[in-house]
């Protein structure tokens, strides 16, 4: 397979990248700037390109690549910071200039190679502080704006090319048509990247693996891909749980089992534990706290069923990309956001080794898996669900009446949206509780109740979201609902706040 090397500056693009080149059916992954040269030998890309990233080329500490990936003949497209690296490491000069952050005019010089067919102007996403004054010799400028006179350079003999804006972005216009150019055309990679290809590379791959595994399944679509995956791969040597940890959405738990034993022919056992759940989690508020409490949890269920049913050799999980990012362990500079438990998060004690099919895939591609392996359709479109579950949807303490609250609610929600026939166009929907409290009247008595907040985001991969723009009416109905049929609430907000700054779980 033809791979595409991103090096990671600490843009929060970086990742967008990938996302835009597999798109063209092309693999494409990220790596920490720092790799060493031994590595990207050993991972043999067709093409490496360089991210932009918060730092300037001026700063003592700023993130340089090892020396030698220059010398490697292969092709490199620099975008932003990526840029100036390439600019100053071939002898040009950077210079610091105003900020420009948001839409240029990008007058296109030469549209050879990378610019080809995407127009003499288009609108380009800037979003930098330096910029290249003078164009280390055997390059040209191919491209520029009215601020910044080498926008885009090329040097055609080497390959290498340098872009001061971010392509990967939906705000620059053509932008996958510039790195499609680049994979496509400068590097020449093949498109081989499709999921059909995945499916039988990961269960030839895995069907070497020696010793049983135990898989944690939770009704989502990235566990029961990766079961299946699995089980396509090493049959009854696959043992599923599925744990319930009292923090599931309302009769998860039934729906589940008679989903795998209607559908599936793996082992299957449904493990009770929302009692252990539940009592670990008393008296916790701190988010963070009852994340690791949760996860632990699972560990201990784990193991204690490792124990009775095994042995085992391996823990399987539906971890995916945006979680491996976001938990900060791709080894790039991007900050823990928050610590998804399925990531890292397992304990030392557990004695088992984690098995990841999915740690390279965006849910979408997931979904694409999953139509493959013919996972009934009402399960493709179940909404994701938090790995913690409801502890992260109810603020502060997780309580006996604050988990009906939320069921409940959650409940009215996704039926509300079922009815309007929006359940399926939007990414995720629910209802949140914390200890906050508001007066209402209820008949002819005031009621001091609890106070729901509904959230309703679209999204393509969850790690940008914005908030659904829901018509009044089912607004309307959600709350009346909510209000008439949960006896404590006595008012419903809806969230209004996008991803980022906020993210799509209030805790
Ligand atoms: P956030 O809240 O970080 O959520 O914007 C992004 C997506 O991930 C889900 N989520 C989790 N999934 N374990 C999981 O398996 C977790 O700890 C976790 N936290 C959030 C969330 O529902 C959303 O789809």
């Amino acid at each position: 397979m033809d791979k595409i090397i991103v090096l990671d500056f600490g843009s929060q693009y970086s990742h967008l990248i990938c996302r835009r080149i597999r798109e063209f059916s092309v693999y494409a992954e990220l790596v920490p700037y720092d790799i060493s040269y031994d590595k990207i030998r050993e991972i043999n890309p067709t093409g490496i390109i360089f991210s932009g990233g918060p730092s300037s080329v001026y700063n003592k500490d700023a993130p340089i690549p090892e020396e030698k990936i220059f010398d490697m003949g292969l092709p490199i497209l620099g975008i932003c910071y990526g840029h100036q690296l390439i600019v100053n490491k071939y002898g040009g000069k950077v210079k610091r200039a105003n900020k420009e952050y948001g839409s240029s005019l990008l007058r296109v010089d030469s549209d050879e190679d990378l610019l080809n067919g995407i127009g003499k102007t288009v609108r380009a996403w800037m979003s930098h502080g330096d910029e290249a004054e003078q164009i280390p010799e055997g390059f040209k400028v191919i491209g520029h704006t009215d601020s910044a006179k080498a926008a885009a350079i090329a040097s055609e003999e080497r390959s290498v090319y340098g872009i001061q804006f971010h392509p990967e972005v939906v705000h620059t216009e053509q932008g996958t048509e510039i790195l499609r150019n680049f994979v496509l055309k400068v590097c020449k990679a093949r498109q081989d990247w499709t999921m059909e290809g995945f499916v039988d590379m990961t269960v030839e791959k895995l069907s070497k693996i020696e010793g049983n595994v135990l898989c944690g399944v939770s009704g989502g679509i990235d566990s029961t891909v990766t079961a299946l995956l699995i089980h396509k791969a090493i049959g009854e040597r696959l043992k599923c749980v599925f744990v319930n940890n009292g923090l599931l959405r309302l009769d998860e738990e039934k729906e589940i089992e008679k989903i795998f034993g209607d559908n599936f022919e793996m082992n299957f056992t449904v493990v009770d534990a929302a009692d252990a759940f539940l009592g670990k989690l008393r008296g916790i508020e701190d988010p963070e706290k009852k994340r690791k409490i949760v996860g632990e949890e699972f560990g201990r269920v784990f193991s204690e069923f490792a124990q009775e049913n095994g042995p085992f050799r391996w823990l399987a999980q539906g971890t995916l990309y945006p979680d491996v990012i976001e938990s900060g362990v791709s080894g790039g500079p991007a900050s823990v956001i928050k610590s998804h438990h399925n990531v890292g998060g397992l304990p030392d004690w557990l004695g088992l080794e984690v098995l990841e099919p999915l740690r390279e895939l965006y849910k979408d591609e997931v979904r694409e898996i999953a139509k493959i392996l013919r996972v009934p359709e009402k399960l493709c479109m179940r909404h994701p669900f938090p790995g913690p579950g409801l502890s992260v949807r109810i603020m502060g303490e997780v309580t006996p009446r604050k988990l009906e609250i939320c069921k409940v609610a959650s409940k009215i929600v996704e039926d509300e949206l079922s009815k309007a026939g929006l359940y399926e166009k939007v990414w995720q929907a629910y209802a949140a509780v914390g200890d906050d409290r508001a007066v209402g009247v209820v008949g002819d008595e005031r009621r001091y109740g609890n106070i729901v907040v509904i959230r309703v985001v679209d999204s393509v991969d969850a790690m940008t979201a914005d908030w659904t723009r829901l018509p009044h009416d089912v607004l309307e109905k959600i709350s009346n609902k909510i209000t008439n049929e949960i006896e404590d609430v006595t008012w419903v907000t809806y969230t209004i706040s996008s991803k980022p700054p906020a993210t799509i779980e209030p805790q």
